[in-house]
């Protein structure tokens, strides 16, 4: 029976990959920000799962104005890192796992989401840069991974409750997979940023820490916060924590009735680019 060990949040600023790609990790405005990730790197090593299931937003790269899905799963073998206008980054080919991700499109749209089938996508910052900050520059990734897009980006965007209950519904179809597997899921975006209008630059350290702390022990009333409380004090881009939700509505203490998640690491630092950064790795008990 395949099932989800733990679960990794993490900012995804485009910034940060540049930085990375660059060779600028150990100058003084980087320095800090990479140091939250060495734990994390570790732990990575420590634990390497079978396969990520990745919970990202895609950012009118693969998916334009033009058709815009609200849940996408990537049910194809493999995944380019997209050319964002400056060429594709410097990173390895994302192999996916179309047999785990095909059984959960169909275990989840039975359970009444209605997702997107993707058979083809190029992958943007959103998904890449969450990699590169936990597994840092290696020839190969540790493991495949299943990219989910949520759009953030476009209104109207899911709700916080029904991305945690998607992750319920996630965690359901992982526990009806036959292949012993251990997976990892992750929820990135975030944390407070705008990128446009008067507000533009927009932190709020106070909303982030308490996200994180409502996040680790009671994610179903954090479920409630309605759109407009992110956009107000989050910022219009802050929207992107909604994809939080979803990874931490796939724990067993909201599936199984078990203990809170362990907190194996906790991060937060200011400033990355335009956002604030937030980095939680729990532990299913
Ligand atoms: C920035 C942050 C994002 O989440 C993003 O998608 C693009 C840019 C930024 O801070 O610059
Ligand atoms: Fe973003």
């Amino acid at each position: 029976m395949a099932r989800i060990t733990a679960s990794v949040f993490t900012s995804h600023v485009p910034a940060i990959g540049a930085a990375l790609d660059m060779g600028k990790t150990a100058e003084p405005y980087w320095q800090p920000l990479f140091a939250g990730y060495d734990f994390s790197k570790q732990w990575m090593k420590d634990n390497t799962p079978d396969v990520i299931f990745l919970v990202f937003n895609d950012h009118a790269t693969a998916f334009s104005l033009d058709m815009i899905p609200t849940f996408a799963i990537g049910t194809a073998a493999q995944y380019t890192p997209a050319d964002e206008g400056w060429g594709p980054r410097p990173v390895p080919m994302v192999q996916g796992h179309p047999e785990l991700a095909s059984h959960i499109a169909q275990s989840v749209i039975q359970q009444d989401f209605d997702l997107t089938i993707v058979n083809k996508m190029d992958v943007d910052h959103g998904l890449t840069v969450p990699l590169s900050l936990m597994c840092g520059q290696p020839a190969a990734w540790p493991c495949p991974v299943i990219p989910f897009a949520v759009n953030v980006v476009q209104y109207p965007v899911p709700s916080g409750q029904r991305c945690f209950n998607l992750g319920k519904a996630i965690a359901q179809a992982v526990k009806s997979y036959d292949d012993d597997l251990n997976i990892h899921i992750w929820g990135t975006g975030g944390m407070s940023h705008q990128l446009q209008g008067p507000r533009a630059g927009l932190i709020n350290k106070a909303f982030d820490n308490a996200f994180l702390d409502q996040l680790i022990t009671d994610p179903a009333a954090l479920a409630t916060k309605p759109h407009i409380d992110y956009v107000r004090e989050a910022g219009s881009e802050g929207i992107e924590l909604v994809m939080w939700l979803i990874a931490r509505g796939a724990m067993s203490d909201v599936n199984a009735g078990k203990a809170a998640p362990h907190v194996a690491h906790r991060f937060y630092h200011v400033p990355a680019s335009n956002t604030a950064v937030g980095h939680l790795i729990l532990e299913n008990t």
